[in-house]
């Protein structure tokens, strides 16, 4: 498979992967030919790209970050909780709350499971869905971004489980805020921004009224958008002052913010969502969080085209897991001529970098 930008896809071309949409059901079934309207559809919905077959890449597979099956069960799971809290607000310390805080723990240790026994590093490309409801799809990959970076931290199981429900709840706040403001594709304006800020301290408010939630938990909620340099909202913390999950999830809410495939604007690749995460690091961010997030994620994805600083160019075959910036290429030309396609592992030839990375 080959991943390629949507405005290049011609009539047809063969998808690649399956689209689905996030109630489980199949917008688009892989191996299908794409139509003049189809490519039209995708590129209406806001997806920027895809995966198609290609005889030169049939053999390259991608592997979803995460199960078909749990990422149904999670939204599912996410949906019933997100709604019960909304109807309940205040009365926080339901029965319904704590079946569904109980079933969180679960998604929780089920992607841990699931990251730990992936061969490759992992990759959220391949996820594509259509959902109607960002909030559950946004959490979810969050929580997934975020226990990758506690693993390279090494935190303990049951750091990574209060890591994980504070990922999955730290948007919670937004349940509390007009949906009209929340869900507004435009440009934000002051006032409507400032409304929009206060999620944090909603979240909070509403976390450490319920015995359900540790107050760590809370607190993911309240600090992620704070920022080491003290830039950040709602407390303008700097440094320490800000708990190391709500920094851990502040890098991936941005990351999976620019590389998500959005309405109104293009979705970044892997290696641009790192680099915009690595300028601003000195500053906004911690390193070591940045480098256990490269270390963690294909900064190159399967399927992508790749320009080599020897005038090679080829697609990218497979990851190696913890050199996730040097992945193995299969060359397909040489100083634009084609050639007998062959593959290098750039995590041996340590001379040999990525210049370049193509949606073609
Ligand atoms: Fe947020």
């Amino acid at each position: 498979m080959r991943l390629v930008a949507t405005a290049t896809i011609q009539p047809g071309d063969i998808l690649g992967q399956t689209i689905h949409r996030d109630n489980g059901t199949i917008l688009l079934h892989n191996g299908v030919p794409l139509t003049k309207r189809l490519i039209e559809r995708l590129e209406e919905q806001g997806i920027t790209y895809v995966y198609i077959e290609d005889e030169e890449t049939k053999d390259i597979d991608i592997e979803p970050a995460i199960s078909e099956r749990l990422r149904q069960d999670a939204t599912s799971s996410m949906k019933k909780l997100f709604g019960n809290i909304q109807q309940s607000k205040l009365k926080a310390n339901t029965s319904v709350i704590a079946d569904e805080t109980r079933n969180l723990s679960d998604i929780i240790s089920r992607i841990m499971g699931e990251i730990d026994s992936h061969e490759e590093s992992i990759s959220l490309l391949t996820d594509i869905y259509l959902t109607d409801d960002y909030i559950f799809q946004h959490s979810l990959n969050v929580a997934i971004y975020s226990l990758a970076i506690g693993a390279q931290l090494k935190l303990n199981a049951k750091e990574l489980s209060e890591l994980g429900k504070g990922a999955i709840l730290h948007d919670i706040g937004k349940l509390f805020i007009d949906p009209d403001i929340v869900q507004k594709p435009d440009q934000l304006t002051d006032e409507e921004y400032e409304m929009m800020k206060t999620h944090t301290t909603l979240g909070y408010d509403y976390l450490r009224k319920n015995r359900h939630y540790s107050s760590v938990i809370a607190h993911c909620a309240f600090q992620h958008h704070e920022r080491i340099n003290g830039t950040g909202y709602p407390r303008g913390l700097k440094g320490s002052e800000i708990h190391l999950f709500a920094q851990i999830i502040g890098a991936a809410d941005v990351f999976d913010a620019v590389t998500s495939n959005r309405v109104y604007r293009k979705a970044m690749l892997p290696h641009e969502g790192l680099e915009l995460l690595y300028s601003s690091a000195v500053n906004q961010f911690d390193i070591r969080i940045i480098e256990a997030f490269k270390n963690s994620v294909a900064v190159y994805p399967n399927g992508i085209s790749v320009e080599l600083n020897d005038n090679r160019q080829g697609v990218v075959l497979k990851q190696n897991k913890h050199i996730c910036d040097r992945p193995v290429v299969r060359i397909l030309k040489e100083r634009g001529q084609k050639v007998e396609p062959y593959t290098i592992d750039l995590s041996k030839q340590l001379n040999v970098i990525i210049t370049k990375c193509n949606l073609v």
